[in-house]
């Protein structure tokens, strides 16, 4: 890891930009290889994420992993991070400012450093950072978009939240189905890392 990661992930964990960082126990900038082909955006830590710096490493996390599996993918080879960085009280979704303000100082240096031929959302915290609007996932969930993002054209595919599959079997079959069809889009044809 270069010194401008390590000074990246430096100043995310000391980071006291917006009013999550005053309940954190660790703030959890991300895990994985920086030159991954594949980067997975969610929404933000939660209570593990908080307790071990790490992101996905409670049980959405670790439905995470099988879906990962039915990809073809490993953890070890995908970037894995969050839209913000600091766990919100009670798990409540983060607010418009907070997004803006770590989108903008460390999601943007990140995407930028990985450069991703796709970055998988999870969810509609991670859609609304990377497209800058509200959109349903019930009826987007599955597709291939381009986004411009960081002044970058990045290809996205978009599908549901892990953690919201713990309560619904319906959600769990169409987040495997979705990652089935993400094994087809990563083995046809190399996408070029944006430029
Ligand atoms: N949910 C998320 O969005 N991210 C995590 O790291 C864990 C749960």
């Amino acid at each position: 890891m270069g010194i401008a990661t390590e000074e990246l992930e430096r100043r995310i964990r000391t980071c006291t930009l917006c009013r999550l960082h005053r309940n954190r126990k660790n703030a959890v900038p991300g895990e994985g290889p920086y030159d991954a082909r594949v980067m997975l955006l969610g929404e933000a830590p939660g209570r593990n994420e908080d307790l071990r710096g790490i992101p996905f490493c409670g049980a959405a996390g670790k439905f995470l992993d099988e879906l990962l599996e039915i990809a073809g993918l490993k953890r070890e080879e995908v970037y894995i991070t969050n839209t913000v960085k600091c766990r919100p009280p009670q798990n409540r979704a983060p607010r418009d400012d907070e997004i803006k303000i770590c989108a903008s100082k460390y999601l943007k240096k990140q995407v930028k450093i990985v450069r991703p031929e796709l970055i998988v959302v999870l969810g509609r915290t991670a859609a609304k950072a990377l497209l800058g609007k509200e959109i349903p996932i019930t009826a987007n969930h599955g597709k291939v978009m381009t986004v411009k993002f960081a002044g970058l054209n990045f290809l996205i595919f978009l599908t549901y939240h892990p953690a919201a599959a713990l309560y619904g079997a319906r959600t769990r079959s169409k987040l495997r189905e979705d990652f089935a069809k993400l094994a087809e889009v990563l083995k046809t044809a190399r996408i070029p890392r944006p430029k």
